[in-house]
């Protein structure tokens, strides 16, 4: 698993929960109009018990139905006018507060697309999708709800409670005793329900995960009979958040028991002491009527305290989930930048002999290497010179694939420098270096698209049936115009549809579509037969003519496409020349050649 988590108990839910202000600052009017017609309407339900204590004073003292009636009727009103503000409110905050989801959600997205390779290949997916949905759904209503209540409910509270005491002093202390135990609980249950909180959200994150690999590893799964051990992982998992959740509910059992039971034991003790109050004649009927009502429409604001402060610390969760991912730095950053290594402070012109793509002296690990592991590519010197194919040769494990993620920056050279045409690829932006650099890797990705479109991924906007089909062509896909709708039809989840050689075939034309000046192929052949493979190779050829070409390799037939090989071993370019002089001079390469054994 990723090392996705962090520690959460140090942290304060309110400076995380105030990392949201950027997103809230546009609609920070409206939400404060909301809290105000909140606030109106909650005090609008306070003025009620006092109606209620002019009713019981005057007219029912009086015996005056029709006063009865009118104080009736002014309570039928004020019961409205708090059921249309809040309304009001409701309406006020629905829609700004969506866009401010779907405003965060965007970011991520957008986010993620920009965070290097290195970086997705720390994170679980399933992680990642848990922020873009659950974290900024518990965000939204967070802002919608606990945002505005707990303000409402707490000037609510302070109004009910000055209302209490101005009717009688003695019984407003007396409901006021249960308030230190209760902001106590809240204190203590403010900390565990943080950490609990925290587990369960990245406990769906693993569940996430977890489906998200067995749906698309069900071929695996079916294939091996994994289905058992894949649902009992799935258990496991399940079990473990049920768990958490359980653990959740308990800690909301507590705190709510709490909330509830104090205040309406001080309610009783002070209806008690009013009743003996109101029969010695020191005390209206009235003023216990008003006294009472008024502690009973401050029991939902106390009681919702509990599961507010609860909503509230799982968006602080959130929060700090959402922007671990959107702190790390994205391409570009600081952390695209090379660790080692001089730069050269302006590209020059090029020169002859700087023309091609060339490696100066690159070394590479991974960033999650041991630290005392020696760098997987230590000292990497070539030079491909313009309109040459270069063929890569090297036992599996060696670097070939890492070397060509190299080119187009999925990973950032440790040190060293790669220049196209003389130009360091640091140096230029990455819509241009990816422009000139086109890549197809072993491991064929196709959208959920037509195959069509992707093929013309790898293409400018804009570009042509011609293109697409003369693509095709050279990468023998034509089986394309006879899918049932042409290069119209749709293909399935990844492309998995069709066949392996398909989709190599498909992810070839779309390395060459867009006629690259540099095309680096991982290993694009490995899953054809041999006749369509020397169909390819014939077609690659005479694209390759004007094309600077890096070309992993395993089968003598691809390599003999290029016009010299390099072979990489030890983290070294080892030996470079043709086919036929490595085969000569180079055991290491007959080795590899020989087809003793599968290379791969
Ligand atoms: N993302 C990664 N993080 C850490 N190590 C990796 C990563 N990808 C590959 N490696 C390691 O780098 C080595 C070379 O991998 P690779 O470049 O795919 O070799 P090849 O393509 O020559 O078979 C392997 O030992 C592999 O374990
Ligand atoms: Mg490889």
């Amino acid at each position: 698993m990723p090392t996705t988590r962090a520690t959460t108990q140090d942290r304060s839910a309110v400076r995380s929960l105030l990392r949201l202000w950027p997103y809230v600052r546009p609609v920070r009017a409206r939400l404060l109009t909301a809290a105000l017609v909140a606030i109106v309407a909650s005090c609008t339900g306070l003025v009620i018990p006092l109606v209620l204590k002019w009713l019981v004073d005057g007219p029912v003292a009086d015996r005056d139905p029709a006063g009865v009636w009118l104080g009736a009727l002014y309570l039928l009103l004020l019961g409205i006018a708090e059921a249309v503000l809040f309304g009001i409110r409701r309406w006020l905050v629905a829609r700004p507060l969506s866009r401010v989801e779907a405003g965060m959600r965007a970011d991520l997205y957008r986010h993620l697309q920009r965070l290097p390779v290195a970086f997705h290949d720390r994170w679980a997916s399933g992680q990642l999708l848990s922020r873009g949905t659950t974290d900024l759904m518990l965000l939204r209503m967070f802002l919608a709800f606990p945002l505005t209540f707990l303000l409402v409910n707490g000037v609510t509270i302070l109004v009910g409670v000055a209302i209490m005491l101005a009717q009688d002093w003695l019984l407003g202390l007396v409901v006021l005793v249960p308030a230190v135990p209760v902001l106590w609980t809240c204190v203590v249950f403010e900390g565990r329900y943080a950490r609990v909180a925290r587990r369960a959200q990245d406990q769906v994150g693993d569940l996430t995960t977890l489906v998200e690999e067995s749906v698309l590893g069900i071929r695996v799964v079916k294939g091996f009979g994994r289905h058992r051990s894949q649902a009992r992982a799935f258990d496991a998992l399940c079990a473990d958040l049920r768990g958490t959740e359980l653990h959740k509910a308990r800690l909301l059992a507590t705190i709510w028991g709490v909330i509830v039971t104090l205040p309406e034991l001080a309610i009783g003790a002070a209806l008690v002491l009013g009743v003996i109050q109101v029969a010695d004649g020191d005390l209206s009927a009235g003023t216990l009527v008003a006294f009472l009502s008024t502690a009973l429409a401050l029991r939902w604001p106390v009681e919702s305290i509990g599961f507010l402060l609860a909503m509230s610390q799982e968006a602080a969760t959130a929060t700090e989930r959402y922007f671990e991912a959107m702190d790390e730095a994205p391409e570009g950053g600081p952390a695209g930048e090379p660790a080692v290594g001089p730069r050269e402070p302006a590209p020059e012109p090029a020169v002859l002999q700087d023309a091609g793509l060339r490696f100066e002296n690159v070394r590479f690990r991974y960033p999650d290497a041991a630290p005392d592991s020696p760098p997987l590519l230590q000292h990497i010197d070539l030079h491909i010179r313009p309109g040459e194919s270069m063929a890569l040769v090297g036992a599996t494990g060696s670097g070939k694939t890492t070397l060509t993620a190299l080119v187009p920056r999925l990973h950032e050279v440790t040190s060293g420098r790669i220049t196209l045409n003389g130009v360091d690829i640091t140096a230029m932006p990455r819509e241009e270096l990816r422009e000139k650099v086109a890549v197809a890797f072993e491991e064929p990705t196709l959208f959920s698209t037509t195959v069509g479109e992707n093929v013309l991924m790898g293409a400018p906007d804009g570009t042509g049936a011609d293109d697409l089909d003369r693509a095709l062509a050279i990468a023998r896909a034509e089986f394309a115009h006879a899918l049932p709708e042409g290069t119209a039809t749709r293909v399935g989840e990844q492309g998995l549809s069709l066949s392996g050689g398909q989709r190599q075939r498909l992810a070839l034309a779309r390395a060459v579509v867009g006629r690259p000046e540099f095309l680096v192929l991982d290993d694009p052949l490995s899953a054809l037969d041999v006749h369509t493979e020397a169909a390819v190779e014939a077609a690659l050829r005479r694209v390759l003519a004007d094309t600077t070409a890096l070309i992993v390799a395993h089968r003598p037939s691809t390599v003999l496409l290029a016009d010299r090989v390099a072979l990489l071993s030890g983290g070294r370019i080892a030996a470079v020349g043709t086919h036929q002089e490595l085969l000569r001079g180079n055991a290491e390469y007959a080795h590899l050649m020989s087809g003793e054994e599968d290379p791969r």
